[in-house]
């Protein structure tokens, strides 16, 4: 990377705590065509501000994430009230920072998509008061996204080549959704979680056996040095017939094993711990995936979320997929965890339909996906 622009941003990472990340390079991006579609995208539903560039839908002329982990990191978890006030302050810079690297002004924009829901209604409202202003002062479109579209959508970013219909695992902090993605936009979710997401159930066990908070990548590492088999743990059942899923009994059977442990006096392999928990994660994750693609006679499996950055998941399902003949696609992890690009990506498909929103576009915290109303609303 020898071009300025690329310089001048990365000294503001080092300034500014913002991370930068060059999916492409100054010389890379081509000129607009008339009918290409550039989108502005904004995501604070959780503890990233992220702003991003994306082009058609597909190609990502920028993509900053400004990330709080480090900051929630000492209270063990997301502080709601310390991500808003943190979005506050990272969002202008994050915004800059996306059309800087995308070498794009305001006015080239064509669109503003941003996530109002679901999330942390605090944090939701600063991208969504960031989006609004920009739209009001530029005449821009605004276009609403939902935040599990956006994850699914991150897919199309990775994988110019993936159309609907496909089946799409979707694990994240507060997530768990098996989704059969009909078309753009068109979503029928066939299964999720009935209690605790698959991230949520990876960040309490990690809190539980003292590896800290975010959960989902220590687990993942210290698994990699245990066994998988050396502890059963359950693996939840709902209804034979359901493909939704259950965390919280088997979040409890590992607190059990540790207190009985803990009791008895004996000492407890924290990395066989990890390794057997996330094999009980993923063989229902992967289950349930596999038979609703055989279901719905569907030969395409995405995954999305940031539990899909997970490598034995990963590894799992690829090879469930390769023995069947399947495609399977997953994003890269940066595209899996929280980011704007993918909002990008979804604000696109949904742009196209003619989704407007309106300056009474505002946060809806636990915003269901494939909820058709939200399509009209303040259509103009
Ligand atoms: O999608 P995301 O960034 O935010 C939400 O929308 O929730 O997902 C964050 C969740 C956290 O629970 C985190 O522990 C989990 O994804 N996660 C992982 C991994 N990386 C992140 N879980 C398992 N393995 C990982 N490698
Ligand atoms: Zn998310």
């Amino acid at each position: 990377m020898d071009n300025k622009n690329v310089e001048k941003i990365e000294r503001r990472t080092e300034e500014d705590g913002v991370i930068f990340m060059s999916i492409k390079n100054e010389n890379d991006i081509e000129k607009n065509k008339a009918d290409d579609i550039t989108i502005l995208a904004i995501e604070s539903s959780c503890d990233e501000t992220a702003a991003a560039v994306v082009r058609n839908g597909r190609e990502v002329l920028s993509n900053i994430i400004s990330s709080q982990i480090a900051l929630h990191t000492i209270y063990g978890g997301v502080v709601p009230e310390i991500a808003s006030r943190k979005h506050v302050e990272k969002i202008n810079g994050c915004v800059r920072a996306a059309l800087d690297e995308a070498k794009l002004r305001l006015e080239d924009i064509d669109a503003i998509a941003v996530t109002y829901g679901p999330g942390l209604v605090g944090a939701l409202l600063v991208g969504v008061s960031e989006a609004k202003a920009l739209s009001f002062v530029t005449g821009k479109p605004l276009v609403g996204v939902h935040h599990i579209e956006g994850h699914i959508c991150a897919n199309y970013i990775e994988d110019k080549t993936l159309e609907p219909p496909f089946i799409c695992l979707v694990a994240s902090g507060g997530h768990s959704h098996l989704v059969y993605v009909k078309d753009y936009g068109e979503y029928d979710i066939i299964g999720q979680t009935r209690d605790d997401a698959a991230g949520e159930a990876f960040d309490k066990v990690a809190r539980a056996i003292g590896l800290g908070y975010p959960g989902g990548p220590k687990v993942d590492a210290a698994a990699k040095e245990g066994n998988p088999e050396a502890i059963h743990f359950p693996r939840a059942k709902t209804t034979e017939k359901s493909y939704d899923f259950s965390f919280s009994g088997l979040k409890s059977a590992v607190l059990n094993y540790l207190n009985q442990a803990e009791m008895k006096g004996e000492s407890v392999n924290i990395n066989d711990v990890a390794a057997s928990f996330q094999k009980a994660v993923i063989d229902v994750l992967t289950e349930h995936t596999i038979e609703a693609a055989a279901e719905y006679g569907c030969n395409k499996i995405a995954i999305a979320g940031g539990v899909a950055s997970n490598t034995a998941l990963r590894g799992r399902l690829e090879k469930e997929c390769k023995d069947r003949e399947y495609t399977f696609y997953r994003p890269s992890p940066v595209l899996c965890t929280d980011n704007a690009a993918m909002i990008g990506a979804a604000g696109y498909y949904e742009f196209l339909k003619g989704v407007r929103s309106g300056m009474d576009l505002n946060a809806v915290p636990n915003l269901p996906l494939g909820n058709r109303e939200r399509r009209y609303h303040g259509r103009s």
